[in-house]
């Protein structure tokens, strides 16, 4: 199922969790419409693909006060000019779910969702070399800008994958839901985990879900599943009981605590790779 492939390594490009100056390349984007078999973008269609990401990244969606009322707007003019079935959900007010859907032929078959979300991180623009919120373009073609990676292009990459498929004809067999949800940054709370609990949600009969991952500058995409995870395990630490004032060496506690520390600091050496 071409539509499948094509979003699946187009989300696999271009995702991250990088919260710091970011830059991204469209080229997988166009990588992944040849794999398709779809006609390749014109150049001029190719700078309207990539004006549009930049109105994205302009709208300041930054926590802890991001423009919704903007993101939405947008977001709806885009569904608009694809004809895709759209409401604003707000579980929360000021908080909207934004769900779009392109039906399916066969309405038995359960439905993909594409999610993103709207909200970014906060910056220094102090520490950037081009404004956070300008959508800079360099001359290798890079775009500055926060959320650039973190995730509006991925949202801005189902929406034009979708805007090429609609013009080859192509027609799914599942209904394509895409989700464009809030405060994603702080949490999720008032937005995907509202939706993943709601009657639309459950109505939507959902089969797969693609969501973030990291980026790659080159046609090699990395599938991530369940990205983070929780590690458990079990410590059993074992030493002499004290008794009265004695204190001895080697207790239970203090043997536990070597273990906690080396886990400490191999947090801490990880957490120095990513920053
Ligand atoms: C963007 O929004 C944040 C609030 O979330 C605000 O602090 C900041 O000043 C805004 N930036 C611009 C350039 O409007
Ligand atoms: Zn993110």
């Amino acid at each position: 199922m071409p539509v499948i492939e094509l979003l699946e390594s187009m989300e696999k490009a271009c995702n991250s969790h990088y919260h710091n100056q970011s830059l991204l390349l469209l080229l997988p984007l166009f990588l992944s419409l040849l794999v398709a078999g779809l006609a390749y973008p014109t150049q001029d269609e190719q700078s309207q693909i990539i004006s549009r990401f930049q109105q994205y990244l302009q709208i300041n969606t930054t926590q802890p006060s991001p423009d919704y009322q903007s993101s939405t707007q947008f977001l709806l003019s885009q569904a608009n000019s694809l004809s895709l079935e759209s409401q604003v959900i707000e579980f929360v007010k000021g908080k909207p779910v934004i769900l779009l859907k392109w039906p399916g032929s066969d309405l038995s078959l359960p439905s993909i969702l594409l999610n993103s979300h709207m909200d970014v991180v906060p910056f220094e623009p102090s520490k950037w070399t081009h404004p956070p919120l300008g959508a800079y373009i360099d001359e290798g073609g890079n775009i500055f800008g926060r959320g650039s990676q973190d995730m509006k292009s991925v949202g801005m990459q189902y929406l034009e994958a979708i805007r090429r498929l609609k013009l080859s004809g192509f027609q799914p067999k599942r209904s394509l839901y895409l989700s464009f949800v809030p405060d994603e940054e702080i949490g999720g709370y008032d937005g995907a985990k509202k939706l993943a609990y709601s009657d639309v949600f459950k109505d939507m009969n959902v089969e797969i879900v693609l969501d973030e991952g990291l980026p790659s500058t080159d046609e090699n995409y990395r599938l991530f599943y369940a990205e983070t995870a929780p590690w458990w395990l079990v410590i059993k630490s074992n030493g002499a009981p004290g008794h009265g004032a004695k204190l001895y060496d080697n207790s239970a506690m203090e043997n536990l605590l070597k273990s906690i520390e080396s886990i400490s600091r191999f947090r801490a050496s990880q957490f120095d790779l990513l920053f």
